[in-house]
C-alpha cells in the first residue's frame, strides 16, 4: 500500500540543506501569502511536457535543459532573459539540424533560485558567517546581517520568476522564435566566433529550406509551429517552503502539481529515500529529475524511481548523471543496466558539470570545456553500447560572454577568468562555449561517433 501523501507531509521527514529562519511567524505569513498567489505554470501545460519527455524517453526527441546555476535579483533584467533565450534558440537549432529529433527546450530560469551549499558556514576576513544559499533565503554580500535567511525573499523570487517567465512566453509565441528569424538569434560579442560561423552556414540551409517550403504554401500563417516555440521551466526543488506554497490541486483531476516550474528536481545532496525531498516530489504530477551521482548505487536508485514512478509512467522521471568525465565509465554502467534489467521507463540525460569542478589556484570555480564535453561523449558511448537511449544533456549557461570555464574555441584560460567572472555560484559556459558545444554533441550525433 502506498503511503498517503500531502502536500506537507516532507515537513514530517528528516530535511538537509535548509536555511533556519529565526522568524518563524514571518516564514509562516510569507507561506500564506504566497499560497494565494497564482500558480507560475499550468497544469495542462505540466503534462504536455510529460509528453514530450515521454517521446524523448523512447529516442524520438532530444532534451535540452540549462541555464543559471542560481538566479539572481542583481542580474535580474531584459536583456539577460533576451541572451539567454537566444543562445539557447541557437542551441536548439544546431542540435536538430544533426539529430534529426526535435527538441525539447526546458530552461533552469523563472525559479532556480535556491542552492545546497557543501558547508553550512565560511569563514571570511577570520569571521565565521552562514554560506549564502541563494537568493531566494539570504544575500550573497559576506556580512553576517546579509546572511541571515529572510522569508521575504520567496516574494521576490516569485515576482522575479512571474515576470521571468511573462517575458520568455512573449518571446516564445510572439514571433520572436520564428524560424525566418533564425540569423537575427546570433549575439553581437559572439561575432567572428567558430560556433558563430558555422551558425550562419546553418542558417543558410535553414533559409532555403523555409523558401522552398513556403513557395509549396506552407508558411507561418498556416503553420504556426514555424514562428512559435515552447520553452519549459524547471529548477531544483530545494526549498519546500516555498514549493509547497505553490502546490496546487488541479479543480478538475484532483492531482496535484507543483506550480512554482513545470519539472523539478532533486539534487544530488538531498536525494536520501526518507527524507523530505524524496517525500515531497513523489506526490505531485510534474516531471521529477533525480541528480544521480558517483555515489549513487544501484538499491539507491532502483528505490528512487519505484517512490517518484510507481506507476512507471513515460516521462515522469529523468536521471540526472553528474558522474564526471572519467568517473562515469566505472560508475554509470551498472546503473544503465540495472535499470534496462527491471524495465523502468527512465529518461537519462548527462549533467557533464557538476562532476567536473575544479578550483584554480588562484580560487576561482571552473570547469574544463574539455571535460565537459568528454562526460557527455562518454554517456553517449555508454548508451550506444547497452543499445540505451541518451536523451538529452543539462547544462550551467548563460547567454552572456563571461569567463567562467576554461577552454573551448576562445581558449579562455586560468588567468582570463577573472575578467568576466560572474556567476553567484557555478561557472556557466558562456554563449559561444554553450553553443559549440551544441555543435559537438550535434556531430557525434550525426556521426555516431562519442
Ligand atoms: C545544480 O544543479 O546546480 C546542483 C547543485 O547540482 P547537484 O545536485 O548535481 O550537485
Ligand atoms: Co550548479
Amino acid at each position: 500500500m502506498r503511503q498517503a501523501w500531502t502536500k506537507s507531509s516532507w515537513r514530517e521527514k528528516p530535511i538537509l540543506q535548509q536555511p533556519t529562519y529565526n522568524d518563524k511567524r514571518l516564514l509562516t505569513q510569507v507561506e500564506q501569502k504566497l499560497s494565494h498567489y497564482p500558480p507560475l505554470v499550468f497544469a495542462e501545460e505540466v503534462e504536455s511536457l510529460k509528453k514530450s519527455l515521454a517521446q524523448v524517453t523512447e529516442g524520438k526527441a532530444f532534451l535540452l535543459q540549462g541555464g543559471d546555476c542560481a538566479e539572481s535579483f542583481l542580474e535580474f533584467n531584459a536583456d539577460n532573459i533576451r541572451d539567454f533565450f537566444k543562445v539557447f534558440l541557437q542551441m536548439s537549432v544546431a542540435l536538430t539540424f544533426a539529430g534529426g529529433k526535435p527538441v525539447v527546450k526546458v530552461g533552469r530560469i523563472a525559479g532556480q533560485f535556491a542552492k545546497p551549499r557543501s558547508s553550512d558556514f565560511e569563514e571570511i576576513n577570520g569571521e565565521k558567517i552562514p554560506s549564502y544559499r541563494g537568493d531566494i533565503i539570504n544575500s550573497i554580500e559576506p556580512t553576517l546581517e546579509a546572511r541571515e535567511p529572510d522569508p521575504y525573499r520567496m516574494l521576490s523570487a516569485y515576482n522575479q520568476s512571474a515576470a521571468t517567465l511573462n517575458l520568455i512566453r512573449a518571446f516564445a509565441r510572439g514571433g520572436y522564435a520564428d524560424l525566418q528569424k533564425v540569423h537575427q538569434w546570433n549575439l553581437d560579442f559572439a561575432e567572428g566566433s567558430h560556433a558563430t560561423k558555422r551558425y550562419k552556414e546553418l542558417t543558410n540551409d535553414i533559409k532555403k529550406a523555409l523558401d522552398f517550403m513556403r513557395a509549396i504554401g506552407i508558411n507561418s500563417e498556416n503553420t504556426p509551429l514555424l514562428n512559435q516555440t515552447v520553452l519549459y521551466t524547471s529548477h531544483e526543488a530545494l526549498l519546500l517552503n516555498y514549493e509547497e506554497a505553490l502546490t496546487r490541486q488541479d479543480s478538475l483531476s484532483g492531482k496535484y502539481y507543483d506550480c512554482s516550474a513545470h519539472m523539478l528536481w532533486i539534487g544530488d545532496r538531498t536525494r536520501q529515500l526518507d527524507h523530505a525531498h524524496v517525500e515531497f516530489l513523489r506526490g505531485v504530477e510534474n516531471p521529477v529529475g533525480i541528480k544521480a551521482g558517483p555515489t549513487t548505487t544501484k538499491e539507491d536508485l532502483l528505490q528512487l524511481i519505484e517512490a517518484i514512478n510507481p506507476d512507471n509512467e513515460a516521462g515522469k522521471l529523468n536521471v540526472i548523471v553528474r558522474m564526471g568525465a572519467d568517473a562515469i565509465n566505472e560508475h554509470f554502467p551498472p546503473l544503465l543496466r540495472a535499470v534496462k534489467e527491471a524495465g523502468l521507463k527512465v529518461l537519462w540525460s548527462s549533467d557533464p558539470m557538476h562532476a567536473n569542478t575544479f578550483k584554480t589556484s588562484n580560487n576561482y570555480k571552473t570547469r574544463e570545456f574539455d571535460n565537459v564535453l568528454k562526460e557527455v561523449k562518454n554517456f553517449m558511448q555508454i548508451h550506444q553500447a547497452e543499445g540505451t537511449v541518451a536523451g538529452g544533456v543539462h547544462l550551467e549557461m548563460t547567454g552572456k560572454d563571461v569567463t567562467e570555464c576554461i577552454g573551448g574555441a576562445q581558449a579562455i584560460t586560468e588567468e582570463n577568468l577573472s575578467s568576466r567572472y560572474h556567476t553567484h555560484c557555478d561557472p556557466r559556459l558562456n554563449a559561444s562555449q554553450a553553443l559549440e558545444l551544441s555543435f559537438l554533441i550535434a556531430d557525434s550525433i550525426k556521426n555516431g561517433k562519442f
